[in-house]
């Protein structure tokens, strides 16, 4: 069975760095083969992580769709369904230490419910071959709903260091709830933190009902490392985002 830890937020909090590290913490400590699933349209996990993206599978499944379309080929004598399995398949990326896979954009012009539907059968089987997944999601909530349904051990919400992140990760609580996705756990990462401010935002996340699992300072390093397309396994160990995002992740004590 898969460990699978998502990541969550309002845009821009950090999540995609956080997802970054998450993978770097997994390859450290050893974790065995991980699959990272850039789930974000406007995808750029692959950046953190350092690798170059050949394919999506967003654009796989137009690449089929088209093709049954225009009835070319016949597909090799292939049906939908095994071409779209056999695109999951071909749409794995291999680094060091770990697989990718990206969803690309998740819908065109027209309804793809159907094919979407499969990818979503067969990206889910995927995961399940790895110990671990690391899945990094763009802002909406619903858009986790659609890409997976499988379940997420360890849900991390990102929030930037301000009262009004605060209210808005519990409000993505809120709407998790309302989706009915099935999370065994889920915690807050307040990012960014910068002064004092850090205990204030934890005691007020806390009074809302949210468990926190840690902050993460300001780190300059972490944005200038994305700023030059640096990936984040460059930054160094002592890195404060690097400490404390692995310090986060030995508290939730990862299996
Ligand atoms: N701890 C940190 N210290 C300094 N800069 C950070 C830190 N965490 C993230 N950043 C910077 O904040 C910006 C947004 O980070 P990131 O892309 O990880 O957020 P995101 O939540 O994935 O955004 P989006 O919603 O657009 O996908 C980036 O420029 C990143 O380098
Ligand atoms: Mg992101």
């Amino acid at each position: 069975m898969a460990f699978v830890i998502a990541l969550a937020g309002k845009g821009g909090t950090g999540k995609t760095s956080i997802a970054g590290l998450t993978v770097r913490y997994l390859i450290e400590r050893k974790k065995g083969p991980i699959l990272a699933v850039d789930a974000d349209s406007n995808s750029c996990l692959n950046e953190t992580l350092g690798i170059d993206v050949p394919t999506t599978i967003g654009r796989l499944r137009e690449e089929s769709l088209q093709a049954v379309r225009s009835g070319l080929e016949r597909l090799g004598g292939m049906s939908m369904e095994q071409l779209l399995e056999y695109q999951v398949q071909q749409s794995i990326i291999e680094s060091k230490g770990f697989d990718l896979i990206v969803m690309g954009r998740p819908e065109g012009p027209g309804c793809y419910c159907a094919a979407n539907n499969i990818l979503r059968k067969y990206t889910d089987k995927l995961s399940e071959t790895y110990p671990y997944v690391v899945i990094d999601n763009e802002a909406g909530m619903e858009h986790l709903s659609r890409r997976t349904t499988h379940k997420v051990d360890v849900l991390l919400v990102v929030s930037d260091p301000t009262v009004r992140g605060i209210q808005t990760a519990k409000k993505i609580n809120g709407l998790i709830d309302e989706l009915g996705l099935e999370i065994n756990r889920r915690v807050l990462i307040i990012n960014r933190v910068s002064g004092d401010e850090g205990e204030e935002l934890k005691s007020l996340a806390e009074n809302l009902g949210l468990s926190v699992a840690g902050t993460v300072p300001q780190d300059n390093m972490v944005f200038d490392y994305d700023l030059r397309g640096k990936p984040i396994f460059q930054l160094p160990d002592d890195s404060k985002a690097v400490k404390s995002v692995f310090s986060i992740l030995d508290f939730l004590k990862i299996p």
